[in-house]
């Protein structure tokens, strides 16, 4: 069995004159893990959550962490034990990237220079160019702001990383680039990250274990994401998991099965010669830029996810369907052009995938 890094017992907070924003929670987050909380908006999530490093009391129970009640902890110090990541990257706007990593480390007593030697590293771990460092926060992208929240609560090397909707204000494509970041990243460092998102996908994708949260702050069902979409605990959690519950499981199949095509490729000096088929726009290092049309030549025409080796059938479906030319482009790891799926393929082979599952016994 895991070993359990946090636990809940019995703890419930009820916020002045309300009903309980949480009741009755009892669950062991295991360590080195990521367990998501998902569930309708008001449901106790972010409560339960910050009930963990203390920016919340609990009316009752107890909350331990690496075994210690954390309400024998000083809650400033708690705090900044543990990294904690929110859905606005809660950047300090008149600071460079750079000093708002090192913010921890500096509290902690650690020197400027070493802090921000430091937080130089945790932008490529992070997947940030260096020259950001020297930028503002508003300078840059949604999707970087939140890698760079990330990189600040990874400054001070925490066992416990806090992530409350991190991923939820950015949009669909770059919400699959973290998603896929975080999961790389975690695999490198094991962490023990609770994270809380309002989308089962994003819940199913990211958990080791996924904990259903239920409107009055009830604990619905706690298990490993494929046994919440096979088998929901109750009503609740079956209407929660949802209408295109069918598609779901694509996400643990791996896609290798889809056969991998060559596509016409230009380069961007091309655009605009119309060429009577679609043709994927390459940079000079072959990674894709976007397609040119058949017809027009209207210049380049944004792209749509791309789907690396390796990766879920769900992803490939992504790819295909979110492609202009309905060719879904597959990249190897260094992100160049490996050969398109069609997306009709990538379709028969999740009807059989769904077959063989019904068969089974
Ligand atoms: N500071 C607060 N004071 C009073 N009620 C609160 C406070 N924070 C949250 N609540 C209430 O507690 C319930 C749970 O909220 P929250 O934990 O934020 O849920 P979630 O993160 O799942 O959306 C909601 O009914 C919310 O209105
Ligand atoms: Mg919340």
């Amino acid at each position: 069995m895991a070993e359990a890094m946090i636990e809940f017992q019995s703890v419930t907070k009820q916020y002045q004159g309300g009903q309980p924003a949480v009741d009755g929670l009892s669950m062991s987050i295991d360590k080195g893990a990521i367990t998501v909380f998902v569930g309708p908006s008001g449901c106790g999530k972010t409560t339960s959550l910050r009930m963990i490093n203390r920016m919340v009391e609990p009316t009752s129970g107890t909350i331990t962490v690496a075994g210690k009640d954390v309400s024998n902890e000083p809650a400033a110090q708690l705090r900044r034990s543990m990294g904690y990541v929110m859905q606005s990257s809660g950047l300090m706007p008149h600071r460079s990237v750079l000093d708002n990593i090192a913010t921890v480390p500096r509290l902690n007593g650690v020197s400027k220079a070493a802090a921000r030697k430091r937080a130089q590293e945790l932008l490529d771990v992070v997947g940030l160019a260096s020259v950001l460092g020297k930028r503002y926060p508003s300078q840059l992208s949604g999707g970087q702001q939140q890698r760079v929240g990330v990189a600040r609560a990874l400054a001070a090397d925490p066992p416990v990383l806090l992530m409350d909707e991190p991923f939820s204000a950015v949009d669909p494509v770059v919400r699959d680039e973290l998603q896929r970041e975080l999961l790389r990243l975690q695999r490198e460092l094991a962490k023990t990250i609770v994270f809380v998102t309002h989308d089962i996908d994003e819940a199913t994708v990211l958990g080791d274990k996924v904990a259903v949260f239920a409107v009055g702050g009830k604990l619905a069902q706690y298990a490993a994401p494929e046994e919440i979409l096979r088998a929901p605990a109750n009503d609740f959690v079956a209407s929660f998991v949802g209408r295109d519950r069918g598609f779901r499981h694509l996400a643990f199949n791996a896609a290798d099965a889809v056969p991998v095509h060559p596509v016409k490729t230009v380069d961007a000096s091309q655009l605009g010669a119309s060429s009577g088929e679609w043709a994927l726009v390459l940079d000079g290092d072959s990674r894709p830029m976007g397609w040119a049309s058949p017809r027009d030549g209207a210049g380049l025409v944004p792209g749509g996810s791309l789907f690396r080796r390796g990766d879920t059938l769900r992803r490939a479906l992504d790819a295909a369907l979110s492609s202009p030319s309905g060719l879904g482009v597959v990249v190897d790891d260094g992100g160049r052009l490996a050969g398109v799926l069609k997306a009709e393929e990538v379709l028969a082979l999740i009807e059989k995938t769904r077959h063989n599952r019904e068969d089974a016994p």
